[in-house]
């Protein structure tokens, strides 16, 4: 008898590699790390973990928070979430950058340092730089007994389990959730949301998992879409507000592993220069979630098409009508709160990222010149 077995081939569960396989443990993830944090009697978020007291978050003048890569990237989406549910000013600083721009911190401060492994060199000195200004850090991490988990001084756990591929998936979605969490615990403390806002927001995150799971199920479209950008060399993401922070990180996914080089814009920015690139059949990504800026978003669209751009839209059902009389493709995701999009939308990013290296041949999880985790400066 032959049996052909090996160690790697069992880790990976039956999928070919495991970008996929982690791609499709999101759903899981979310529910870990949601698990024991929801308080469903009291519609609030709770998380006992934290040593930062309710006076201490009463205090907080900003919030800087401070990641690379795809860290970096949750990092964006956690700005939003804390603005809108607590009104703290927020700032997203790359690490490598954060030390040398000499950041305003002062007691009042809180650093939130992201990262997925927790050894990160680049993160881990901004984590030293932020604490010896006396700025109170919380660690947002997957790894329990990393280095930075170690010396942060609060740390919110995520639940994903351990990532192998290189590029990250369900690390980045469980950061967000990890961020919905913390945002509605400082948004309860400060009293910036009544408790029905609160509970609505919790009951949407509660639904995240199933989306995800039906969103997995329809994948088919993306990877024929995939195939067909695989034959290009550039491309654009464009989207607004939210849309404008997820296509950053749908973008680097792309590049991680299929290198096609592709450029994050906002999508009103584009016409103050880039636009310059846009000829016939280059592709055009474009996130709409957002339904108060969807009409703008159009109208940058028509800016993309009027120059010979192929245009891709991501958004809702309802409007898929309406877009394709302006776009050449659309590829629908599931509805949620527009503060919550991220967690849907990025899926159908990782796996037309996924699709398209896997149609160029490329080594998906273990793409060239990356590694999982940087422990150098
Ligand atoms: C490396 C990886 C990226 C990751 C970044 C931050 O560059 O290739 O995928 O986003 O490190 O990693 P961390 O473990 O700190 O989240």
């Amino acid at each position: 008898i032959h049996v052909d077995w090996d160690a790697v081939t069992a880790e990976k569960g039956g999928y070919e590699h495991f970008m996929l396989k982690e791609i499709h443990e999101q759903p899981r993830a979310y529910r870990d790390t949601m698990l024991g944090r929801i308080d469903h009697a009291n519609h609030q978020a709770v998380l006992p973990e934290l040593k930062l007291s309710n006076e201490q978050i009463k205090n907080i003048r900003n919030i800087q928070i401070v990641a690379c890569g795809t860290a970096y990237n949750a990092g964006l989406i956690g700005r939003t979430v804390i603005e809108q549910f607590a009104r703290i000013p927020v700032e997203n600083d790359v690490a490598s950058e954060y030390r040398y721009r000499s950041p305003i911190i002062t007691p009042e401060t809180l650093v939130i340092v992201v990262s997925q492994s927790g050894e990160t060199a680049d993160t881990l000195a901004a984590l030293r730089e932020a604490q010896a200004n006396g700025a109170h850090v919380l660690a947002i991490t997957n790894v329990v007994g990393s280095s930075i988990a170690r010396d942060a001084d609060d740390v919110l756990v995520t639940l994903a389990g351990p990532e192998i591929a290189v590029a990250s998936t369900k690390a980045y979605t469980s950061q967000l959730i990890a961020f919905y969490l913390f945002g509605l615990h400082l948004a309860q403390v400060r009293g910036t949301m009544t408790k029905e806002e609160v509970a609505h927001v919790l009951a949407a995150m509660e639904a995240l998992p199933e989306q995800v799971e039906a969103m997995l199920g329809q994948a088919d479209t993306i990877k024929s879409y995939a195939e067909q950008i695989a034959k290009h060399k550039h491309l654009f993401f464009i989207g607004r507000g939210q849309d404008y922070a997820v296509v950053q990180e749908g973008s680097l996914k792309l590049k991680e592993i299929s290198y096609i080089h592709s450029e994050a814009y906002a999508a009103g920015e584009l016409k103050h220069g880039t636009l310059a690139l846009i000829e016939d059949g280059v592709p055009v990504i474009s996130l709409l979630t957002q339904e108060a800026v969807m009409e703008k978003t159009l109208s940058n669209i028509k800016e993309v098409k009027a120059r010979g751009a192929e245009v891709l839209a991501i958004s809702y059902e309802e409007h898929a009508a309406e877009l394709l009389k302006s776009v050449d493709h659309v590829i629908t995701i599931p509805k949620t709160l527009p503060i919550l999009t991220a967690a849907l939308s990025v899926v159908t990013l990782q796996l037309l990222a996924y699709y398209a290296s896997l149609a160029l041949g490329h080594d998906v999880d273990k793409p060239r010149n990356l590694a999982k985790s940087v422990t150098v400066e």
